[in-house]
């Protein structure tokens, strides 16, 4: 693993570049809040409602409707946002502590990464308690650092709102009864299937001219809302220029595309358009 961790990505940078606002009141780097919040025992006893206790106090929801799906990582709830806050509906997904998918299998989308702490990054390589908390934290990081990046880009991926120790508040698609389907569930037209073919395309190459391979990108991580595809769950991007295994994700989430679009008569050569996704990447032509 060692190896892994060589020269690429300064991996703490985004760590440590937006200092920001607690519930305390304190100025913390993000750097002092993934320390602080791995070590603060009652983050350990009770994160269910303190994550609620923690968008409140910033203004943000009045408090939360109900678990919209919990998974084995990830709880997602349907909150009620603050009446001066904009939309009147908002999506919290909060991890379960320590039992992000950052600890088994990880090391696919952790390639490339760099953590200069020193005893963070033994922590973590020893996969102590303190590292598995450090490393669940930064699951957490990353994917918020992920959906800021490419939404700012113009990527149709869910826009984030708040950075939480626990998790993400972000926009909500959908509305009061449910929330928006999965492309998995949804039946389209011809027509629409091509447009919605040639959108997703487009933002799997806005994202890797960002450098960013989704990873997970399927039917199942696509909300349909409006006749519009947005992205979801982006805790495993990885960085096209530091992760070894970056073009073999790419054709994998291509593939699980074009699988899906089969059924709505398109019929594509993933690895073909992997491979020239890639090569114009590579040639700088993106
Ligand atoms: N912003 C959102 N608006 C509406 N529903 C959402 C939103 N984010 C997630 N969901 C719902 O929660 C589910 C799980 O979220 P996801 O980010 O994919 O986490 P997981 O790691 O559990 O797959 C999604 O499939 C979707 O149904
Ligand atoms: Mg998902």
């Amino acid at each position: 693993v060692e190896e892994d961790l060589r020269d690429f990505e300064l991996y703490e940078d985004w760590l440590d570049d937006e200092p920001r606002q607690r519930g305390s009141g304190r100025r913390l780097s993000r750097r002092a809040s993934v320390a602080e919040r791995t070590t603060d025992p009652d983050q350990e006893r009770s994160p269910e409602g303190a994550w609620i206790d923690e968008f409140t106090d910033a203004g943000l929801i009045s408090g939360a409707i109900r678990a919209i799906k919990s998974g084995k990582e990830a709880a997602v709830y349907l909150c009620r946002a603050n009446p001066d806050a904009g939309p009147s509906l908002l999506a919290a997904k909060i991890y379960h502590p320590r039992r992000s998918r950052g600890f088994q299998n990880d090391s696919m989308y952790t390639h490339g990464r760099v953590i200069l702490n020193g005893q963070i990054r033994r922590a973590v390589l020893g996969r102590s308690g303190y590292g598995r908390q450090v490393e669940a934290a930064m699951w957490i990081d990353r994917e918020f650092a992920h959906m800021e990046l490419l939404h700012s880009a113009g990527a149709d991926v869910a826009r984030p709102i708040k950075l939480g120790a626990w998790g993400i508040l972000m926009h909500y698609y959908g509305d009061e009864d449910a929330p928006a389907p999965q492309l998995k569930d949804v039946r389209l037209e011809p027509q629409a299937a091509r447009e919605v073919f040639d959108r997703l395309m487009a933002n799997v190459e806005l994202m890797l001219s960002n450098h960013i391979v989704h990873a997970d990108l399927s039917p199942y991580n696509v909300l349909m809302w409006e006749d519009s595809p947005v992205i979801i769950d982006l805790p495993q991007a990885v960085d096209a220029r530091t992760n070894r295994n970056a073009h073999m994700l790419l054709e994998r989430d291509i593939d699980h595309l074009c699988r899906y679009f089969v059924r709505h008569g398109i019929d594509r050569d993933p690895r073909r358009l992997a491979d020239s996704l890639w090569n114009r990447y590579l040639f700088a032509r993106l």
